[in-house]
Parts: structure tokens; sequence; C-alpha cells
């Protein structure tokens, strides 16, 4: 299925509130079902990540029923879970996979674990280097999927060095180490978004965040009933379709706010970006707010390598702000993203070349040498099947005065289901699936 926009200018004005944030509902699946009880999820996406981790829990003997656009959740506890779960798979979704791969090792549970042909190729050495450390039996080719896990000892607790900065890494040492005998110490260089530490804190886990580690131990925890805020992911192709449209504005009501993740806003402020954010509540232990963005003219901005993994899922649309940005964006320490969905460097650099932009990937460094105009020129992107090139690109539509087709475009249903919709209803885009 393709996307075709026309990038004529539209005016609008509009209040949105997006469907959850797809890393908490990961963890209000996988940590909020490790207790023994009864729970409600509530705006929960029911994008396919999100499904992928939902059929795995299935499988692992949780009950999930879900009425109302809420899922009403009944657990046995993690040590009533199937012992022997078969075949589990994560599909396209790398935090299902990492995530799942800490509960499964932390639980002596026999699985395998497949996932779709991107995922099969993404690096799970760097689950299995610290599965492995604390005792766990895992087989693999290649440290690639599939991976299948073998019934084992209990897990030790461990005192871990993060190689990489990876929020799904950590998480996933710290699920086994929650469920491993003694107490388990992730140790960060860069900080990376900390959903499942909050999740454990909110559930009662004895876990203990000081400076750059954190500790975590077995401990009593009780099902609780969550909110998933609004996925600022998704909000920020919105955010950035409103900035690079004339007389735009866009509300964004009820949004994820965690300072891990905010700071996608930050950098806009930074590129001058007319947008305002605030925040109203705190649900789960995670802030909540408001985030209102409206028609700008942007400059470049050298992003450093510190903030990579915090921006990470926004490298993608950040690339084509920086092409319709005056002068030189730099942004830092990119290598991480030629292991996501797709190679993002090559998927980002290359589109925009394909678009009459110039970019260049310079060792560990994309430039973006951009220009506040309009593109003028039919194109056909190659989103890679990777959801955030296909949405990224989608919103370079809005300054193209041809027309800008996008292949593949369902892969977007990873994490957006029905965005072109979003995209009509709220920013006026022109844009049709055929
Ligand atoms: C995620 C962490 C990030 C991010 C991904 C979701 C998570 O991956 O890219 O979309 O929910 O923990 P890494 O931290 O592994 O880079």
């Amino acid at each position: 299925m393709r996307v075709i926009v026309e990038g004529q200018k539209k005016c609008s004005k509009a209040e949105v509130i997006l469907p959850g944030d797809k890393s908490i509902a990961h963890r209000a699946l996988i940590i909020g079902a490790l207790p023994e009880g009864q729970y409600t999820i509530r705006n929960f996406p029911f994008s396919l990540d999100c499904m992928a981790t939902l059929h795995c829990m299935e499988n692992l003997g949780v009950n999930i029923e879900i009425e109302n656009k809420e899922l009403k959740v009944i657990s046995k506890g993690y040590k009533n879970f199937n012992k022997a779960a078969g075949v589990l798979d994560a599909r396209n979704s790398g935090t299902t996979a990492r995530l799942i791969s800490g509960m499964l090792s932390g639980l002596n549970i026999e699985a395998t674990l497949i996932g779709d042909e991107s995922l099969s190729k993404r690096p799970m050495n760097r689950i299995i280097t610290p599965l492995r450390q604390m005792g766990a039996a895992i087989e693999s080719d290649n440290s690639l999927l599939p991976l299948k896990f073998l019934k084992g000892t209990k897990l030790k607790g461990i005192t871990y060095t993060m190689p990489v900065a990876s929020a799904q890494v950590k998480s996933c040492v710290l699920i086994s180490g929650f469920l491993a005998e003694g107490s388990t110490k992730v140790i960060e260089t860069i900080p990376t978004r900390d959903h499942t530490e909050k999740m454990f804190k909110y559930l009662g886990a004895d876990i203990e965040v000081k400076d750059n580690s954190i500790t975590i131990a077995n401990s009593p925890i009780k099902s609780k009933d969550i909110y998933v805020p609004g996925d600022i992911s998704s909000a920020a192709f919105l955010i950035a379709a409103a900035l690079l449209s004339d007389n735009s504005e866009i509300i964004v009501k009820n949004v994820l706010l965690n300072e891990g993740r905010s700071k996608y806003l930050h950098v806009l402020k930074d590129m001058g970006a007319n947008i305002e954010f605030y925040e109203d509540k705190e649900l789960n232990g995670e802030k909540i707010g408001t985030i209102i963005a409206r028609s700008s003219t942007l400059r470049a901005v050298n992003i450093p390598k510190e903030l990579l993994p915090s921006i990470i899922d926004e490298v993608p649309i950040l690339a084509v702000l920086s092409a319709f940005s005056t002068g030189t964006t730099e942004i830092c320490g990119v290598d991480e993203l030629k292991y996501k969905e797709s190679n993002r460097v090559r998927a980002i650099v290359d589109n925009l070349k394909l678009c009459g932009k110039n970019a260049e990937y310079v060792e560990n460094r994309i430039l973006v040498f951009g220009e506040d105009n309009y593109i003028n020129k039919e194109v056909e992107i190659n989103s890679f099947k990777d959801h955030r090139i296909a949405m990224a690109f989608l919103v370079l539509g809005v300054r193209n005065m041809k027309s800008t087709i996008i292949n593949q475009w369902e892969c977007t249903e990873i994490s957006f289901p029905n965005a072109v919709e979003y995209f009509k209803e709220f920013l006026n885009i022109q844009a049709w699936l055929y």
C-alpha cells in the first residue's frame, strides 16, 4: 500500500489526544502482569508492536480481554506462568524481543523467540551476554533470532555496565534481575528512557535509582491499573507537520512528557520552533501534559551524542525538519540507528538526497545542509518498511509542491495505526492511500 501526499498549503487548527505510548504499553503488559491479580490498562495503543507483546503474554498464560478500548488483564502471577511457552513471536518489535527475553530467562521458561525478517537481523548479543552472565541457558546462531531458551537454573544477580546506551537492554537486565536471586545493578554511561524503573516503582518493587545506576531485587509487588499517556513519538510527526505548514496550530493533550522522551521538544525550541509544552498531571509515575506547536521558521542545530538516546526515535523526523531549516544541522552519535527497524542512517540520507536535499553520513554523524524552501519534484520515497521513516517523509510531503509518494505505508501500523487519518483530520494534509 502506498500513500500520496499533495503538498498544497492549507491552514489548520486542531486539538488531538493520541493512542498510548508504545514503550509504556509494552511495560504495562510485561511488568504489569508479573504480580498475581487483575488490572486495567487504559488508552492502550492497538498497534502491531504492542499486539505482539500482548500475544506473547497470552502464550505465557496471562488472560487479556479487550473491552471498550481498554485491556482487562488477569494474571496468575509470574510464579504460575506456563513453564513451556512454545514459540513466541515478537514480529517487528525489538522492545518485545528484548524485554520478554529478560522475563523468560528470569523465570526459566522453555520457549523459542522468533521475529519477522527485520527483527531477525537485529543484534541480540547485547541481551544474550548479560543474561548468560546471570546463568541463563540461551541458544542462538550468530546472536540473532530465533533465540532458544532452555530450562536452566535460577539466575543470579549481577552488576552490569552497559556497553551500548539502550533502554531495551537495560530493561531486559532489570526484569531478569527482579526475578533473580540477590540484587542486580545496572550502570549507564548515557541515560536512556526510564519507563521500566518507573513501572517497577509504581508496583512497589525494591528498586533504587542513584546517579547513573539502578539497583533492583526481588520483592513483593501488586497489580495496579495503568493509564498509558499519549505517544510522544507519534505526536512528534504531527508537531513537525504543523511547524512546516503555513497557518497551522496543533494542540496535543494527555501526551507523555517523561524527561527522557521530551528532549525532542527542547531540540525544536533550539531550532526556533514556535512551541510550548507544560505538565498537568502524573499517572503511574509518568508525567503527562499538553504540547502546542505552530507554523515556524527553523534554524539548524547541533545535537551532541549524549542527547541521542533521548531522541533516538525522533532522528528521522528531526532530519526532515533540518532539511527545511537554515544552516547545517549536525546530529552526532547516530551509529545505533543502523540497527533499528531499518538502517535508518541510510534511509534518511538516501531519501533526503532523492528529494533534492543535501545530507551526508560522516563517522557517526548525519549532516543535513538545510534550506527554508519548497521541493518542486515528484518523488517516490522508499520507506524500507520502517514506520518512522515512512511517517517522517510523509511530513516532508507538506513542503513539496508536487506529489510525494511513500511505499509500503502499511508498516506504520507498527506504531501508529490509521496515521494518515490523523494527518488529514488534524492537519488538513492532502493524503490518500492507494
Ligand atoms: C525503546 C527503546 C529504544 C527505542 C525503541 C523503544 C524501549 O530502543 O528506539 O523504539 O521501549 O525501551 P533502544 O533503547 O534499544 O535504542
